[in-house]
């Protein structure tokens, strides 16, 4: 087991693969500093793009950031900020002090928040990439409905991507389900960022619509959320080969 891995990490971490583990972030949703680290530890061999959610982010914050940027590893802090303009573009100042390669904001937020978060990344001494939340997957068109939003999920997605690249934000964060909307709306060079992504056959855990690797970047996606899949295996690493082997396969094709 020990020599099969040390040859599927060397496979891995080869050249052939660079393109598609820079494609790729593993979402460190765990409860604790310790666990994050632990998972890193076993992974950064083979990928050094990693999540940061609400959950990792409340418990251990900047310090565990700044412990992953210290190990020259790419961070996406996905911390969805929505808040009036001055407030997000201060949170943005502020993490923007750290070289972080991708932060995300709401773009249900408005035009103005939006712009003042685009305005204050451009300012800053680090410019992470600035994608936009669109609607969150847990929210059905009854949901919306409810909500007084007064247009389906897919309606208001298309409307909130055409924001997010007029206000000047570098992509948004989609369902794979949604690609072939925001790619109707956005530039081709719009970064479109996809979380609930399973090799058939594998658990879905809660994601109600999910897709492979191969499949949503043939459809537009430009980078991928790898979560539970990798993170929860018996063997992260066996199960990251496959889904590299997918994303490559997916890129052969673009
Ligand atoms: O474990 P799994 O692959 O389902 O994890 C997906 C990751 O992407 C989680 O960190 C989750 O918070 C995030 N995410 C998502 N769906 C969205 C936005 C983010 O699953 N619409």
């Amino acid at each position: 087991m020990a020599k099969v891995n040390e040859q599927l990490m060397q496979e891995l971490a080869s050249p052939a693969y660079d393109e598609a583990r820079r494609r790729i972030y593993v979402a460190l949703d765990v409860d604790s500093e310790s666990r994050a680290l632990a998972l890193v530890d076993r992974l950064a061999p083979v990928v050094d793009g990693y999540k940061v959610g609400l959950e990792l982010f409340h418990r251990a914050g900047m310090r565990l950031v700044e412990s992953l940027l210290k190990l020259n590893l790419r961070v996406f802090l996905d911390v969805k900020l929505h808040d009036i303009p001055n407030t997000v573009a201060g949170a943005l100042r502020a993490i923007a002090q750290y070289p972080v390669e991708m932060v995300n904001v709401h773009a249900s937020g408005g035009l103005k928040m939006l712009a003042a978060a685009r305005e204050a990344v451009d300012g800053s001494p680090h410019r992470p990439l600035l994608v936009g939340v669109t609607v969150l997957t847990s929210l059905t068109d009854a949901d919306l409905e409810s909500m007084g939003v007064g247009t389906t999920a897919s309606a208001w997605v298309r409307r909130l991507a055409q924001m997010a690249q007029q206000t000047g934000l570098d992509g948004v964060v989609c369902s794979a389900h949604e690609l072939d909307i925001v790619r109707e709306v956005t530039t081709p060079a719009f970064e479109r960022v996809v979380p609930g992504i399973r090799l058939a056959g594998d658990a879905a855990h809660d994601q109600a619509r999910v897709m492979p690797p191969d499949e949503a970047i043939r459809r537009g996606a430009t980078r991928l959320v790898l979560g539970r899949a990798v993170t929860e295996a018996d063997d992260p690493v066996g199960s990251l080969a496959r889904y590299l082997r997918s994303v490559r396969e997916g890129l052969s094709h673009e």
